[in-house]
């Protein structure tokens, strides 16, 4: 259904063959050739155009639900693969993105996270257990990957009652790895050489999926067993098993049952954990950013070595959210969506074709003019009340755009928030190794190889 541009159609638009110069970080090579070309260019890879576009005005207009809607782009319909007509990868028209998407909207409401507070803060007390180990042994922790231990135990439990159980584990668990392959087979699939052979690559991608998909059956089959204990409270998979359709009555079928859970689980970790480890990389480097945050967790926690945050303080944290939403301005971590024409139309005046697309380069909407003069600068009072309400809200989309943008956005802030507050609470954050940003791109980016040093925080910090 998504028909690549037409530069013919589009007169005027750069178009950019990057085919033959290999990049280690894609994203970074596209940002500079937005730099270079401006808001509107074509990056053409073996033969396939994709037109990036990164100027709040276009984005404005690509945020125009009459006019455009969510594209399933190359990297998404290589993901869908393995989601197949999952939420995150589903045509828009296809009956069962609706479907559970209206079932599975109130669970996503800010009201909702109330339910899941408790295993946030188990799982978020699993990390400090873990980190105070090692600030009482001097050893540095690695970031992105306790990070993503956090995030994946909290969906793993919030969503199905499965512990991951990552932080007992030197290594992920086996079906984190499968996960992670899938998702680097989805990728480099976009650049993949056509001359050359990949049937072997192939075959263990399919592999991967199906012990994907038996290891959802299994829970799934645990949860539906005629013997099967109550889960402790509603979760997700609950929720999927039991809900009937609003409108109609009916249940979500259990192959779509699985193809949400293994989204829930992809969409639902990687992104959450990047945005924490983005987050701390910016409070090391910005220290009166720090100051701001701790003084805040400090009113509210003071010396309590303990806290325990209910989640009401969450809602009070607003200088730690302003510093993860600045975060997400400079490092969105997934770093672009893509959006397609249903009428025929213009973009920027440009004529489109029905079905025609464009990606949006997050991160260079995020440092469009409208951000003022100094784009690059890390300064959380950019997302202060008057400010946000001085500013467009199409400069701003770490989440997507409508009705197919992030279901999981108040998830990821009340885990992201907590998190982040509960840890500049405990520790001072000391730059052992006097890190510089290396970022490590796969469907989503994080900071690569970026460790800490902590220190007990005394009453004097
Ligand atoms: C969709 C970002 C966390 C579940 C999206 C989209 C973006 C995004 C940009 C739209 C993609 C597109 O238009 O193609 C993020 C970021 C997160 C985050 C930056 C963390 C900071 C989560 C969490 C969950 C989740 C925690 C689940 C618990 C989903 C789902 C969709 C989605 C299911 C597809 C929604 C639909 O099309 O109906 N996310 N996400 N995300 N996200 Fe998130």
């Amino acid at each position: 259904t998504v028909l690549p541009p037409h530069p013919d159609d589009l007169g005027g638009i750069p178009v950019v063959d990057v085919s033959h110069t290999p990049a280690r970080t894609p994203l970074l090579r596209t940002m500079a050739l937005a730099r270079q070309h401006g808001p509107a260019f074509i990056q053409r890879q073996h033969g396939r155009d994709t037109l990036f576009v990164s100027s709040l005005e276009l984005v404005t207009e690509l945020s125009d639900e009459r006019r455009f809607g969510k594209a399933i782009g190359p990297a998404l319909e290589n993901v869908r693969e393995f989601t197949h007509d999952g939420l995150f990868t589903a045509y828009h028209d296809e009956p069962n993105w609706a479907k559970a998407h209206d079932i599975l909207m109130p669970a996503f409401a800010l009201g909702s996270m109330r339910t899941y507070h408790p295993v946030m803060l188990r799982v978020a007390r699993r990390l400090i257990a873990s980190w105070d180990r090692r600030c009482a042994d001097g050893i540095p922790v690695d970031v992105p990957d306790d990070m993503t231990r956090m995030t994946l135990d909290t969906i793993g439990l919030a969503g199905f009652g499965f512990d991951f159980g990552s932080f007992d584990r030197d290594e992920p668990h086996p079906f984190v790895g499968a996960l992670v392959r899938c998702l680097h087979w989805a990728m480099t699939k976009l650049s993949r050489d056509p001359e050359l052979d990949h049937t072997e690559t192939d075959a263990a991608f399919r592999a991967d999926a199906a012990y994907l998909a038996s290891v959802v059956d299994e829970v799934i089959a645990a949860r539906t067993a005629p013997d099967a204990p109550a889960p402790d409270g509603e979760d997700l998979l609950g929720l999927m098993l039991g809900a009937t359709h609003p409108s109609d009555g009916t249940t979500l079928d259990l192959a779509n049952i699985r193809d949400q859970v293994i989204t829930f689980l992809i969409a639902g970790h990687e992104t959450t954990s990047g945005t924490l480890s983005f987050a701390l990389h910016n409070l090391l480097k910005h220290p009166s950013a720090l100051r701001r945050v701790q003084r805040e967790v400090d009113e509210l926690w003071g010396d309590e070595p303990d806290p325990e945050p209910t989640f009401e303080d969450i809602g009070r944290l607003h200088h730690t959210r302003q510093a993860l939403n600045e975060t997400l301005r400079l490092f969105p971590p997934a770093p672009g969506f893509s959006r397609r024409a249903l009428v025929d139309t213009e973009l920027g005046g440009v004529p489109l074709r029905a079905g025609q697309w464009a990606t949006v380069l997050t991160p260079m909407l995020h440092r469009d003019p409208a951000w003022g003069d100094n784009p690059e600068l890390f300064d959380p009072s950019r997302f202060s009340p008057e400010a946000e309400a001085a500013r467009s809200p199409h400069a701003f989309k770490p989440f997507g755009t409508g009705e197919r943008a992030c279901i999981g956005r108040q998830f990821a802030l009340h885990e992201a928030t907590m998190m982040l507050a509960m840890l500049v609470h405990r520790y001072r954050l000391l730059d052992h190794a006097d890190y510089t940003m290396d970022l490590k791109q796969a469907l989503t980016i994080k900071p690569d190889g970026f460790t800490l040093g902590l220190a007990p925080r005394t009453p004097a910090d």
